[in-house]
């Protein structure tokens, strides 16, 4: 069970997840804030102990046991400029890195877009998604999925999956490790609308696949090359021999 007053006395923050939901189940927590008109503060986070329609990135599913992980999401509604979106998904991969390296003192690897993973195995993950009339976008929901207390994995997945209990050999509080993961989430997007280089720079330094032959998959294609950087925009350069490719969207594995 999840200790609401726990988690609460650790928030730092201004906006975000000073509206929170808790639930014991929902569909999908980006579902519920994308389409419920009822959640509509800016920085509300709802988290639900067991989702029975969890969602990936590429319509994959999100599989998570009740009670053991947190499965939540937050609401954007304000300074949704299109230009930010990419940032506010490397931040968000980024607040997760540092909670779990200033928390448990574990080394963290991020992977373009933004996975999270602990020993080359992935701890966390991290869907987008947003609802737009025109060219404006009118709610930016950032869906974070972490194994945070599973002892163990059944299903086979092209990335292993491990949880932080797993590498850290100790049960983990939800409720610190949620706090400290929005206090810093909060701070990068504070920091975001100053200035992206600092996020990028600190991102970059995490993400070890930089100058390694990659593949990229997009549907049923796959791209090869050496990633050459994450350009100012926060999009991944892709060099093949002397062109070089900007990929937007897409799943990056090492060759
Ligand atoms: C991925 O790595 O494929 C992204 C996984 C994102 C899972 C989270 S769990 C909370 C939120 N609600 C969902 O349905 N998905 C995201």
């Amino acid at each position: 069970m999840f200790n609401i007053e726990d988690f609460d006395i650790k928030l730092d923050t201004e906006f975000i997840g000073r509206n929170f939901i808790y639930s014991d189940e929902v569909s999908s927590t980006n579902r519920l804030l994308l389409d419920t008109e009822e959640y509509s503060k800016h920085g509300a986070v709802l988290l639900a102990e067991y989702q029975s329609q969890g969602k990936g990135r590429k319509d994959r599913v999100w599989l998570s046991n009740s009670g053991q992980n947190l499965t939540f999401s937050i609401l954007l509604k304000e300074k949704l400029k299109e230009n930010y979106v990419n940032f506010i998904n490397l931040g968000a991969s980024l607040a997760v890195a540092q909670s779990i390296e200033n928390l448990y003192q574990l080394k963290v690897e991020l992977k373009w877009p933004n996975d999270v993973l602990i020993n080359k195995k992935k701890v966390a993950g991290i869907l987008l998604e947003s609802v737009s009339r025109g060219n404006k976008i009118e709610r930016l929901v950032i869906g974070i999925g972490i194994n945070v207390n599973q002892p163990s994995f059944q299903t086979k997945f092209e990335i292993p999956p491990t949880s932080i209990r797993l590498e850290f050999n100790e049960l983990i509080s939800r409720e610190r490790l949620l706090s400290d993961i929005l206090n810093n989430f909060e701070h990068i997007l504070t920091m975001l609308y100053h200035s992206t280089d600092k996020i990028l720079s600190d991102w970059k330094s995490r993400c070890k696949m930089i100058g390694e032959k990659i593949k990229i998959i997009e549907g049923e294609q796959a791209k090869y090359g050496v990633l050459e950087d994450i350009d100012e925009k926060g999009f991944l350069v892709l060099r093949q021999g002397d062109k070089t490719e900007l990929i937007h969207y897409g799943d990056v594995t090492l060759r």
